[in-house]
């Protein structure tokens, strides 16, 4: 092993999903390159706080430090949850639950990663999605969740992810994105950053859906131009179940996510290994690949 081999890696993943007994065994085999291995959680570990609980403090064991941005799914106010609180006070449980771990979350001082390729600051964010990305044809979300319910393709959200006490998860997200860009502006100048969140921050990685209608659950326009004006380095998301590398305006965008084993069955490549985001891996990524390489499907996500 080479001086920079035992040096660590940034590493990263999503969508474990890990109310599936499946994929709860993909968590059980997750172990880091190196003693000091950060790994990146972009969201949708599970929908309890249980299986919350068990997967992050499985992980957080094992890897230096964890680092965990929250899914749709984390934020559900599920029937089987014997936690039935809603909306932001859903989120700052699990926040606190993040704390005793000694996970960190959004709102936590963003770290700064010194191993190779580095410095970067790696912030986890907290965004949702407004229904901006929107159907062709439709000019609002009034339109946009009409189609929607024409073809049938409705995310599960509209049901348990409530946006308590913002009147609208779309307002909810307004005031995510507000008070994230006054985090992001408090970084020193120099420093290029990681951003970790489950949405990506452009509308580029959604165009592969199948169901082009599930875009609306997928982000937000307010952070389209994010990866350029936060001297991004690489945007790492989850949430289509859709992993590759696509890259934007020379910024690399890594999709991480695990999905759903129905869907990580038909892949090639061994489901659960963890995306190395730095040092970037040789071969890793081509700055020529155009976005919209590959496809899947909306659904659930
Ligand atoms: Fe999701
Ligand atoms: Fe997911």
């Amino acid at each position: 092993m080479t001086t920079a081999d035992r040096q660590g890696r940034l590493l990263a993943i999503s969508d474990l999903h890990v109310g599936y007994a499946e994929n709860r065994a993909l968590v059980e085999e997750m172990r880091p390159e190196t003693d000091d291995d950060w790994l990146l959680v972009a969201g949708d570990v599970a929908e309890t706080v249980a299986d919350i609980r068990w997967a992050l403090e499985t992980l957080s064991r094992r890897f230096r430090k964890v680092i965990w941005a929250p899914g749709n799914h984390e934020l559900w106010t599920h029937p089987k949850d014997t936690v039935t609180l809603r909306g932001v006070a859903r989120y700052e449980y699990l926040v606190e639950l993040c704390r005793e771990l000694g996970v960190l979350t959004p709102e936590d001082p963003y770290p700064v990663w010194e191993g190779p390729e580095g410095p970067v600051a790696v912030a986890p964010l907290f965004l949702l999605y407004d229904y901006s990305f929107l159907p062709a044809g439709c000019a609002t979300k009034e339109e946009g969740l009409a189609y929607a319910h024409g073809t049938g393709i409705v995310c599960t959200d509209e049901h348990v992810l409530h946006p308590d006490p913002y009147p609208s998860r779309e307002a909810w997200c307004r005031a995510r994105v507000a008070e994230t860009e006054r985090r992001l502006a408090e970084i020193p100048a120099d420093l290029p950053t990681v951003l970790v969140n489950h949405y990506p921050l452009d509308r580029h990685p959604t165009e592969v859906l199948w169901y082009p209608e599930f875009a609306m659950w997928c982000g937000t326009r307010l952070t389209s131009d994010w990866h350029r004006t936060h001297r991004v380095a690489v945007m790492v998301y989850g949430h289509l179940h859709i992993p590759r590398t696509t890259w934007l305006d020379g910024v690399r965008f890594e999709e991480v996510s695990v999905g759903y084993p129905r869907e990580w069955r038909k892949r090639s490549e061994p489901p659960g290994k963890l995306r190395r985001i730095l040092p970037m891996e040789v071969g890793s990524g081509d700055r020529g690949t155009a976005p919209g390489v590959g496809r899947g499907r909306g659904g659930t996500r």
